[in-house]
Formats: C-alpha cells, structure tokens, sequence
C-alpha cells in the first residue's frame, strides 16, 4: 500500500513509518526540515518537502497514496480540514492521532479518579482539551458523511525508544530531567493521579491492523497498563541512584516551566481501556512495562 504519514521525523509518526515500511507499504513522510531527508531515505521513507499549513502538498500527496496518518499535531484542525477535503468520495483511509488527555482531568495530582473510559464512553473535555476532542468527533462523522474510512488513534503516555529517526516522547523524558535537576523523583501535588500507558513498539503495530482491517468511524484507545506519577517517581528515583526519595514538585512552578500541559500530561487523571483494539482488531500488546523499561533505560547523571 502507497501511504502518506505526517509527523514522521517525530516519536510517533516515525515510529509508524518506520513499521509500516518495514512491512513492505511504500511510505511517504511528510518533511519540513531538509536537513533529516537523507536519514529518513536511509529508513525506507520517502520525503514530501512541506509543512502541514500547504494545502497543496497535502492534498496531492493525499491523492497520491491509498491511505493517510496524520501523527503531526493531534491539534492542528485546519490540516485536518484539508484532508477532509481531499479525502472526500475516496473510500480511502485516513487515521488520525489524537492523544488521551481529551478525557482528562484537573486533578493537579492530588487524587486518583475511578473514572475509566472505554473507546465510546461519553465525556465532558476540560476547556484546554476541547478543541482536540472536537476534532476527534469532526474525523469520524466526515468519514460517515463524505465517503472516506476515518479512524482516531488515542495514545496515552508512551514509552519505549523510537523506532524511526531519534525522537522522545512527550511526559516521561520531562519527568526524567526535572527528577535530575531535583536530585529525586517528581510529581505533582500527591501523584496519586495514574495515567494509562503503552509502548511504541505495541502503538505502531496498532497502526498497522488499523490500516489492514479497521471498520470506519471507530476510536482506538491504545492502553496496555496503568501507573500513578507516584510510582514513576518512584521509579526514576530508583534508577537514577536517589534511593527512592520522592517530592512533589510545586504546581506554579510546574505551571510556569511548562504552561498548561503541566496541568493535563502531569497532574491530570488520564484513565483508558483499549476496548476496541483487542476486540475489533486483534491488538496484543508484548512489550513490557513502563516500570520495566524505566528500570533497563535510563541513564543515571
Ligand atoms: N508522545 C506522546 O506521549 C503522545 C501521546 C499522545 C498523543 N501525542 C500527540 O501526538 C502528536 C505527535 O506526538 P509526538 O510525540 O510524535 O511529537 P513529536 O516527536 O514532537 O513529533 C511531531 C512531528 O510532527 C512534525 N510536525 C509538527 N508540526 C508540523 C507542521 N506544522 N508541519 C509539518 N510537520 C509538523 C514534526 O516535525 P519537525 O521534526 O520538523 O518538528 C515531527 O515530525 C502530538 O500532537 C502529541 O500531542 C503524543
């Protein structure tokens, strides 16, 4: 299969491609830096020069390929918006990344919250998500209505080494360096909040049976454990050779260093269960636990 994939010098849309071109698809990556095009033709893929603001380049490429993943930005709604566009009466696919916050809450990490949702569970977004879940729900209706398969991937916290060029995920390697500057593991508030997690390797893979055999309109949560900001300290603490000695990192600090995302990807609840995945695709995740994979992979200072 010809397939176009954005965000493919970043942690999730590399990792995606770089499976996918491994399995044999021909990938097209979307690029915006000249410098990476060698490295990622030496992994199989094959640069678009642009950006996800040229309407052109992603319409083309969109007309080009049998299927689109859009990894770049869960946020950027006028890219999606043109591939809407462009993907109308196609019957192609076009699989979305979105990302688990949508079903956050503003826990600040002083609780643990027994809300847990399934793909379809109905939720009410905290104002910073809205516009995420907004786009979640405009995909998989356009689908329906303008004759294209649209699929929405939900990823919560990952972890693992990226399988395409180097990249880093989002929450834990912040966590990693502000728990080095601190000389302990950090979290906010009580880090009795817990975040569902997965690995690269099992959410790539979850790409791929999407691709092969998802029926349209659906949501897949991507899940294969759970852990409070607590334990991760915990964790981290260890490895990093500070005898597990924790604190909870002030929440204006948090805010100031980090802004919002401190609120939704630190001291949020982000609880989920891929329902879908294991029931309508098959999905078995291998890959071990974030605990695990904190203990054999991070550098003490
Ligand atoms: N990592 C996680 O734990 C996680 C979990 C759930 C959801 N998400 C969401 O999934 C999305 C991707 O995450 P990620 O961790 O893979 O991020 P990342 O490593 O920062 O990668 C982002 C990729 O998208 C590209 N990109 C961004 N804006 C672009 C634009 N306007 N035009 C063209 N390319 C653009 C970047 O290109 P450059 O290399 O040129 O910057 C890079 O290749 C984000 O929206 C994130 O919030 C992430």
């Amino acid at each position: 299969m010809k397939i176009f994939v954005t965000g493919v010098t970043g942690y999730i849309g590399g990792s995606i491609a770089k499976q996918l071109a491994d399995e044999g698809h021909n990938i097209l990556g979307l690029v915006r830096n000249r410098n990476k095009i060698d490295k990622l033709q030496a992994i199989g893929i094959k640069p678009i020069v642009g950006a996800l603001e040229d309407e052109n380049i992603l319409i083309q490429s969109t007309q080009s390929c049998d299927a689109v993943i859009n990894a770049a930005n869960a946020d950027h709604r006028e890219s999606v918006d043109i591939f809407v566009k462009a993907l109308r009466g196609s019957g192609k696919t076009f699989i979305h990344t979105s990302g688990s916050s949508v079903v956050g809450d503003d826990a600040l990490g002083e609780f643990e919250s027994d809300a847990i949702y399934t793909d379809d569970s109905p939720f009410t977004p905290i104002s910073i998500r809205e516009k995420r879940a907004a786009i979640n729900n405009f995909i998989r209706i356009a689908g329906v209505k303008d004759g294209f398969k649209a699929m929405v991937i939900t990823p919560p916290m990952i972890y693992g080494e990226a399988l395409g060029l180097p990249a880093e995920s989002d929450q834990l390697p912040k966590l990693i360096r502000k728990s080095k500057e601190k000389k302990a593991g950090i979290y906010l508030g009580k880090g009795l909040n817990r975040w569902s997690n997965v690995h690269i390797r099992d959410l790539a893979v979850l790409y791929s049976l999407a691709l092969k055999k998802g029926p349209s309109a659906a949501m897949y949560f991507a899940e294969n454990g759970e852990n409070s900001f607590f334990e991760i300290a915990q964790s981290i603490s260890h490895v990093l050779g500070f005898g597990g000695k924790t604190i909870s990192w002030s929440i204006d600090e948090a805010i100031q260093e980090f802004g919002d995302w401190a609120r939704f990807a630190l001291g949020s609840n982000s609880r989920i269960r891929a329902v879908n995945a294991r029931n309508l695709l098959g999905w078995t995740p291998r890959g071990e636990s974030i605990l695990s994979w904190i203990e054999k992979s991070i550098m003490r200072p």
